[in-house]
């Protein structure tokens, strides 16, 4: 039986997520020994350690289910951010929370809005609840206020804000932010959906747990995939006042949150030399990159995230093959509707090295093929 008239329209509708490849299936594929996966703006330096220390800890009980409450992790992440119990949410990824968020706000046909390009699951979640998706292109790769406000009807449940934005790296700062929420309409939520938030450094760079206390309708997101290295875990977190997360309580699946990420998390938030040394070493390496891409005569944004935009002049999705032969794996922005541009993580100085010099192999094989 051909089941396609029997699925959902909106499951037709949507694209799937097309995730970076993993180092395993390119040395399988290619016969390669030596892979770096520089397409999904993972951690350079890997898990935090005291993070592996924890979830090798509690590996032999895990024939028990998770604590629901989560009562631990919440109330670390409540003391470490200063804020009440009764605003932390979790989730097994920020992804999942942002699944909570559209399955608890939006009915079909209700309108979302966000730039374009920008991470790509705001556009898989919203489509799958039967949204309408509001696509405001960013202005010289940065989310446009105007733009996004002007986007908003009476039919506008959510505006979802990657801060820093995905695939660009940049950020709207917080007087922008600001003139954004000043102009929210009433009954709109803002997601500030800062899953780089660690890697800023831009002093301009909004509190944004400020705008929650001061009553703002914001959803803050966080993530421990990123700078705390523990993507693989799938641990995500969140903010917003009891008025919102009550509701976004009752939609969340118990146990979501599997037990050994969440000690993991725990552990990890107290990690703060790794933290550290991760953000110096994404900040060197982001620096040593530029000086690459300038040597090569690339444009780039540049970034406030662990990823760097390069335009390449070329089609990207032929350059990202062509790295892939040699072993490196980036990301080709077609998809995002950027056809030269690749998004390339910041590793370590020694991966960064790499890419440059791969690149410039490619680039200079393809001007003589
Ligand atoms: C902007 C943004 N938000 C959220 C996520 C999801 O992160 P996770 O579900 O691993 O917490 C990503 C992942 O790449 C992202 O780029």
């Amino acid at each position: 039986m051909d089941w396609s008239s029997r699925v959902r329209k909106a499951v037709h509708r949507l694209k799937p997520y097309v995730p970076g490849k993993p180092i395993e299936e390119v040395q399988r594929e290619l016969g390669l020994t030596e892979v770096i996966k520089l397409a999904s703006n993972e951690n350079p330096l890997g898990p935090s350690p005291k993070a592996i220390e924890a979830a090798k800890k509690i590996l032999p009980e895990v024939h028990r289910y998770p604590d629901d409450s989560y009562y631990r992790l919440r109330h670390k992440i409540a003391a470490f951010y200063n804020v009440p119990t009764d605003w932390v949410l979790l989730g097994r990824g920020s992804d999942e929370i942002l699944l909570h968020i559209v399955q608890t706000f939006v009915e079909p046909g209700d309108e979302v809005v966000f730039s374009t390009p920008s991470f790509v699951m705001y556009d898989i979640l919203s489509t799958l609840m039967d949204a309408v998706c509001v696509k405001v292109p960013l202005r010289d790769f940065v989310h446009d206020v105007g733009g996004l406000l002007e986007a908003i009807t009476e039919r506008t449940k959510i505006v979802f804000v990657d801060n820093p934005n995905n695939p660009a790296g940049t950020i709207l700062r917080d007087r922008a932010l600001k003139s954004l929420l000043s102009e929210i309409p009433e009954g709109v939520i803002v997601v500030l959906d800062e899953a780089y938030a660690e890697f800023v450094e831009s002093p301009d760079y909004p509190k944004s747990l400020d705008y929650v206390r001061e009553g703002y309708p914001v959803i803050v997101l966080r993530t421990f995939s990123k700078a705390y290295g523990l993507a693989g875990l799938r641990a995500g977190y969140g903010f917003a006042r009891p008025e919102i997360t009550q509701h976004l309580l009752k939609v969340r699946e118990p146990f979501n949150v599997s037990s050994v990420a969440a000690a993991a998390a725990e552990a990890a938030l107290d990690d703060t030399e790794f933290l550290d040394r991760v953000r110096k070493t994404v900040w060197a390496g982001k620096r040593l990159m530029y000086r690459g891409l300038e040597q090569l005569g690339l444009r780039y944004v540049p970034t406030e995230a662990n990823f760097v935009l390069i335009d390449v002049n070329l089609p990207a999705k032929k350059v990202a093959d062509a790295l892939l032969q040699k072993g490196v794996i980036v990301r080709p922005c077609e998809p995002f509707g950027l056809p030269t541009h690749l998004r390339v993580d910041v590793g370590t100085p020694e991966t960064v090295e790499k890419f440059i010099t791969a690149l410039k192999e490619v680039l200079r094989e393809t001007a003589t093929s």
